[in-house]
């Protein structure tokens, strides 16, 4: 932003602070910051002009001023490196095979028709919404479908959150949520489990008091696999009836078990869910939100009916009307990972199942090792920098055919590197 100045070069020193005390009229705005531009005074002949610039840091919201750039770390790059190898891509907990055959081929059979892409998708996803209702047990006014379940937990941190409320969760977590959360200015308080892998519901309860606005709890938890039970979750919203109960549930479809029907008469209990896990849709970005309908009502006050694609739409339609395909490969994710495990058992390695799509493995040189993994075209998340997870890395299985070459793999960069030492 420029101003012009050929006036006194006093109003702002070069730090962008207000020369001589406060500035006057529009002058005194903390986020702008001046300096002389040499080339306009030439251009012009003026003999000082004050150029105005916009000062990133002070502009930002104060509460994501502290939060440092998102650093997503993919393997696709990596992938598309090494075309002619086969890649196990285990980093993310996505699908390993492809959505349905009737999933595509509905998105082709749209993508032929007219007008397709170049109108907003129909608002509120009113078809896709009525088939959630169906699939998970709830009312349609029960159901808001969202951008990923990302975009339902930035929804609901928004729509509850003021600067200074606090948000109860175990700890590790999935972090992208308690993200969205600091950036409203929330104070997250941390329970950490004694064993992070088993859910504790002491230590949870301890933590919830009547200033708890809200309670964020990925079940089964990502990355621990810590589960916590239906009955278990009613004490939760017994004990805080003012608090807002969030139960993330990305991994459902493996889990088996849901807090949906608790919605229908805790107006404090909501679910999320998503189709980037089981339904293989990751790309196409679809989330949902389950909740009592005095609650979506609300959500509805800052929800952008447009945001969730009509491919998507599409896509997360047909794969409801083939659940059978889904069924058969949460069936095969299972029997993975008790190879995972049985695995890990024959050859001396901790291994932390959980009721989601992943596994945890504490190796010794674990770095060394996700290194030697990657090399082999199996790319893992490391979770070792987690203080309660140190030496562990985690990922997602897919199924039996790709478990066998995966492990095969495993066991010879282990070997290679000392960490598995039994006889083959
Ligand atoms: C616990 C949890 N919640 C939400 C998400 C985000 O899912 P989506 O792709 O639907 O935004 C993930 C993704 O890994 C997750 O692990």
């Amino acid at each position: 932003m420029w101003t012009v100045a050929g006036q006194p070069r006093g109003r702002y020193g070069p730090t962008g602070r207000p020369r001589g005390g406060a500035a006057k009229n529009n002058g005194d705005i903390p986020h702008m910051t001046t300096k002389v531009d040499p080339t306009i005074s030439q251009q012009t002949g003026a003999n000082l002009k004050v150029i105005t610039t916009f000062n990133q840091t002070e502009s930002v919201s104060r509460h994501v001023r502290s939060i440092a750039p998102y650093d997503a770390v993919s393997s696709l790059n990596l992938i598309m490196e090494r075309p002619q190898l086969t890649h196990f891509k285990l980093d993310w907990n996505e699908s390993t095979l492809s959505p349905s055959a009737k999933v595509k081929d509905a998105l082709m059979e749209y993508l032929k028709g007219s007008n397709g892409l170049n109108w907003y998708p129909p608002l509120f996803a009113p078809e896709l919404s009525r088939k959630i209702s169906f699939y998970a047990g709830v009312a349609p006014e029960g159901v808001l479908v969202t951008n990923g379940s990302d975009d339902s937990l930035e929804l609901l941190m928004k729509t509850y959150l003021d600067p200074g409320d606090r948000i109860v969760t175990p700890y590790p977590t999935y972090a992208h949520a308690l993200l969205f959360a600091r950036s409203r200015g929330a104070n997250i308080v941390k329970v950490v489990y004694p064993d992070v892998f088993t859910a504790d519901l002491d230590s949870l309860l301890k933590a919830v008091g009547p200033r708890t606005k809200m309670i964020y709890l990925v079940n089964p938890n990502n990355p621990t696999g810590a589960y916590l039970h239906r009955e278990e979750i009613e004490q939760v919203a017994a004990r805080a009836p003012g608090s807002l109960i969030v139960v993330d549930e990305a991994y459902f479809e493996f889990c088996g078990e849901t807090m949906a029907a608790m919605t229908r008469d805790h107006e404090n209990i909501v679910v999320t869910r998503s189709f980037s896990k089981a339904f293989a849709l990751a790309a196409l970005r679809i989330g949902y939100i389950l909740a009592h309908p005095n609650t979506i009502t609300q959500l509805k006050r800052i929800y952008n009916p447009k945001s969730v694609n009509t491919l998507a739409q599409v896509a997360a339609c047909a794969a409801l009307d083939d659940l059978g395909y889904y069924d058969r490969y949460v069936k095969q994710v299972h029997l993975a990972k008790q190879m995972v495990v049985d695995y890990c058992a024959g050859v001396g390695l901790v291994c932390r199942n959980t009721r989601a799509n992943y596994v945890l493995i504490q190796v010794p040189h674990v770095h060394k090792a996700i290194k030697g993994l990657e090399n082999e075209g199996i790319y893992v998340r490391d979770r070792s920098g987690i203080p309660q997870l140190r030496g562990f890395f985690r990922f997602n299985l897919g199924d039996v055919n790709q478990t066998e070459e995966i492990l095969r793999r495993m066991d010879k960069v282990f070997r290679r590197l000392g960490i598995v030492t039994t006889p083959a």
